[in-house]
């Protein structure tokens, strides 16, 4: 019998080596400590044994039991460790390989125009105030003091919707939308889109932004000194402290005086280009003092009120200070084009 258990044992042992898979390891155990494995059947046949000798085979019987089972357990923590060798060699991750990059987009160089015109007019008191695109004939000529069947309405033509609706033509209409509502003091600027039946060209688009501002105060308070001062001071700012800034005496239905006011061309350098039209001066916004109709329009009193106006294009501003010599630019978004103008580092 216990030469019977000693070669269990050495056989065991010895498909219990370092090498042997899961399979191996497993059978051995089936056979050998099994539920009917070869020490369960020793121990069956117990009864056989002298029994003076039944204690020692009984104790060999679980010392070789144990012995074999701490082999196994030895055996599966070194293929747990191989195992998990083996993974982490394949998952090998190299941090110096260079990182997926994701394309971020930036905003379109008209909209970076218009926020930095919004922010200089905001550093100087004016509040920013978005009136509607879809106007009636009132807020966009009638209480601008266009009478009916009047030509300066042909001054600026335009796309009209069914029910008496159109696109505005200006943002001149938000003048009258705060107007209506409020009462002065005031100083606001309106951005927004507009819209004139006009062809793209390299000064005009049938759709375009502009920035309508004004300032309005009890009489005598806010005079055409303020109206220049405040425009020579934004152009200066956006432009450049050296920029030339001229004013022009104009005409507008709802300004009295009414002014337009240029910029020297700074594509050209007053030396004269297409955009300046060889002129040297490029004209950039019109302005005037807020006509005494449009103060009636809106329920003020004009002897009890008073201030000035202003209103200019984003992208004939912006063509400017960009150094973009085609408005035609602007509105395909060839993305070689606006790439040129990535946040942060457009010349704005
Ligand atoms: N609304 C005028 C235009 O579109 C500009 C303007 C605004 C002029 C305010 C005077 C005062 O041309």
């Amino acid at each position: 019998m216990k030469e019977q258990l000693e070669q269990i044992r050495a056989q065991a042992l010895q498909e219990l080596s370092n090498g042997a898979s899961e399979e191996q390891i497993e059978a051995v155990r089936v056979r050998v400590l099994g539920r009917s494995g070869e020490l369960t059947e020793i121990m069956r046949r117990m009864p056989e044994v002298p029994r003076d000798q039944r204690p020692a085979v009984g104790r060999m019987v679980n010392e070789i039991k144990q012995e074999l089972e701490e082999r196994i357990a030895r055996l599966g923590e070194q293929q747990k460790r191989a195992a998990m060798e083996r993974s982490l060699a394949e998952a090998r991750i190299d941090v110096t390989l260079p990182g997926l990059s994701v394309p971020r987009g930036w905003l379109h160089p008209v909209t970076q125009s218009r926020e930095r015109m919004l922010d200089i007019l905001e550093s100087m008191g004016f509040e920013v105030v978005e009136t509607p695109e879809v106007e009636d004939d009132f807020h966009n000529f009638g209480a601008l003091n266009f009478p009916p069947d009047h030509p300066a309405r042909e001054m600026q033509d335009t796309f009209f919707l069914a029910g008496g609706l159109l696109l505005r033509t200006h943002t001149s209409n938000g003048q009258i939308r705060v107007m209506e509502r409020r009462k002065p003091p005031l100083a606001i600027v309106c951005p927004g889109n507009c819209y004139r039946p006009d062809e793209l060209s390299v000064r005009a688009s049938p759709m375009f932004s502009q920035i309508e501002g004004f300032m309005v105060d009890r009489a005598g308070i806010i005079t055409m000194a303020h109206l220049k001062g405040v425009l020579t001071e934004f152009l200066r700012a956006f432009y450049g402290a050296d920029s030339g800034v001229r004013f022009r005496a104009s005409f507008f239905p709802f300004t009295e005086p009414s002014t337009e006011v240029d910029i020297s061309c700074l594509l050209c350098h007053g030396a004269g280009c297409r955009v300046c039209k060889h002129s040297g001066w490029t004209e950039i916004l019109g302005a005037g003092m807020i006509h005494p109709n449009v103060l009636r329009a809106v329920g003020y009193d004009p002897a009890e009120f008073q201030g000035f106006a202003f209103g200019m294009g984003v992208e004939r501003t912006s063509l400017l200070k960009l150094g973009v010599d085609d408005m035609r630019l602007f509105f395909e978004n060839d993305l070689r084009f606006l790439r040129q103008f990535r946040s942060g580092e457009a010349a704005i």
